[in-house]
C-alpha cells in the first residue's frame, strides 16, 4: 500500500466521523496470545446490541511543524479524562507507521457508552471497535482504500484487534469468529470473520442479561490474565480443548441444539475461571455471588426444563443467555431471584444485535 500522507498543499475540510459499536460475549474464549496481539485458540462470539460505545472522531489540518506525535485531545461522556486518553494515545501512536496521516492531524474524540460506567461492563470491545470503525472512515475519506464493505470491516477488526483483541470481534452482526481454524475457510488469527450465516435463527433472537455483581475494577487486567497464561501448567492442553469444543460448538449453533450449544458454552466459562485459579499467582475473579447464581440457574434449568444457559467473562459478574420466547419467564426469575445477588440489583439487559453502525 502506498503510504497514507495527506497532501498539505490540498488539506481536507475539517469534519467528524461518528460510530455506535456494540460489545460481545465470547462463548469460546480468548484467552492466551502471542505476538501482537494473535490469539492462542480461535473464539467465537455472540454481538450484542444494548451495550455499546459511541465515539466520534473530529479532525483538522494541524498547524505548526510535524513533531512526529499525535495531537489528541479526548472526552469521554464530555469530560476530560486523562487515563482513557493516555490509552487511546498509545493506540493511535501504534498505528502511525500504517496510518502516518494521524500525526497532520489534530484530533479530538468524544467517547461515551450506552451503559453506567461503573457497571463493571468490560468496555474495550465496543470502545475499541468504535474507533477502529472511525480511523477507518477516516482512511477512506482521505483515500478512497477501503471502499469495499468486505475490506473495511476486515481492516477495521484488524484496527480493533491491535486496540484490544475481543474487539475484533464487535465488527460483525450476531456472531463472529476470530483465530485460524481449518473449520472455517477464511478465519484468521489478524481479524474476525462473520458467523451471522452459519447459525441457527434460534441464535438470531437471543438474549444475554448481563448480572452485575460487583462494579470494581478487576483486580487483575485482561492483559494481565493473558500474560499469565504463559506459566500456566495448562496452558497447551487448554488450547487444544478450544479447538475441540468450537467444532462441536459450530455444529450445535448450526443445527441450533440448545442443550449441546449450553454445555460447551458454560465448560468454557468455568474453564477460563479454572486457568485463572490456576495462574501463578493465582487469583480469583468469581465472587460468592456468582457461585450462588451459577447454583441457581442450574437449578431452575432442573425445574423448568428452560434452556437457560451461563457465561462469564474475566470478571464476576454473570451473563444469562436464552432464547427470545424465554424472556418474559427469565427476566421474572431474574427479578425474584437473582437480582439479590447484583450489586444494588444491577442487570445490563442485552440481546444479539446487527451489528455496528454509522451514524
Ligand atoms: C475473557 O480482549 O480484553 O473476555 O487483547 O489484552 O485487550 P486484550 O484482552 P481482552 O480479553 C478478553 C478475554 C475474555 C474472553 C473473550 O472475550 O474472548
Amino acid at each position: 500500500m502506498s503510504r497514507l500522507i495527506l497532501d498539505s498543499s490540498n488539506p481536507p475540510e475539517p469534519g467528524h466521523v461518528l460510530w455506535r459499536s456494540p460489545s460481545n460475549i465470547a462463548l469460546i474464549k480468548y484467552w492466551g496470545k502471542y505476538g501482537v496481539q494473535l490469539p492462542k485458540n480461535p473464539s467465537l462470539s455472540l454481538t450484542l446490541a444494548a451495550s455499546c460505545t459511541d465515539t466520534q472522531l473530529n479532525y483538522e489540518l494541524r498547524k505548526g511543524p510535524d513533531d512526529g506525535q499525535i495531537d489528541l485531545d479526548f472526552f469521554f461522556h464530555e469530560e476530560e479524562n486523562e487515563a482513557f486518553r493516555a490509552k487511546v494515545l498509545e493506540f493511535l501512536t501504534s498505528l502511525l507507521p500504517e496510518m502516518p496521516f494521524l500525526k497532520q492531524l489534530k484530533l479530538t474524540v468524544h467517547t461515551g457508552n450506552s451503559f453506567p460506567h461503573s457497571a463493571g461492563i468490560a468496555s474495550s470491545a465496543s470502545g475499541m471497535s468504535a474507533l477502529a470503525l472511525c480511523l477507518c472512515s477516516l482512511e477512506d475519506r482521505f483515500f478512497g482504500t477501503l471502499k469495499d464493505p468486505e475490506a473495511f470491516d476486515q481492516r477495521a477488526s484488524v484496527l480493533a484487534r491491535l486496540g484490544s483483541g475481543s474487539a475484533c470481534r464487535s465488527i460483525f452482526p450476531h456472531a463472529a469468529l476470530w483465530g485460524a481454524t481449518p473449520l472455517v475457510p477464511g478465519s484468521s488469527d489478524e481479524f474476525a470473520v462473520p458467523m451471522g450465516d452459519h447459525i441457527h435463527e434460534t441464535f438470531k433472537d437471543f438474549h444475554d442479561d448481563i448480572l452485575i455483581v460487583s462494579q470494581e475494577e478487576k483486580s487483575v487486567s485482561s492483559r494481565a490474565g493473558h500474560a499469565l497464561m504463559e506459566g500456566n501448567p495448562y496452558a497447551e492442553p487448554r488450547y487444544a480443548q478450544a479447538r475441540t469444543r468450537l467444532s462441536s460448538l459450530l455444529d450445535a449453533m448450526r443445527t441450533g441444539e440448545l442443550p449441546e450449544f449450553g454445555k460447551i458454552v458454560e465448560d468454557e466459562a468455568l474453564t477460563l475461571h479454572a486457568l485463572m485459579m490456576c495462574s501463578n499467582p493465582s487469583y480469583t475473579l468469581m465472587r460468592p455471588d456468582s457461585l450462588a447464581i451459577i447454583e441457581k440457574v442450574r437449578q431452575y434449568r432442573a425445574d423448568t426444563g428452560h434452556q437457560v444457559y451461563f457465561t462469564l467473562d474475566a470478571g464476576p459478574n454473570v451473563h444469562l443467555l436464552y432464547p427470545g420466547e424465554l424472556v418474559v419467564d427469565v427476566r421474572k426469575f431474574i427479578d425474584d431471584h437473582l437480582a439479590e445477588h447484583c450489586e444494588g440489583g444491577f442487570v445490563q439487559q442485552d440481546w444479539v444485535g446487527e451489528g455496528p453502525e454509522e451514524i
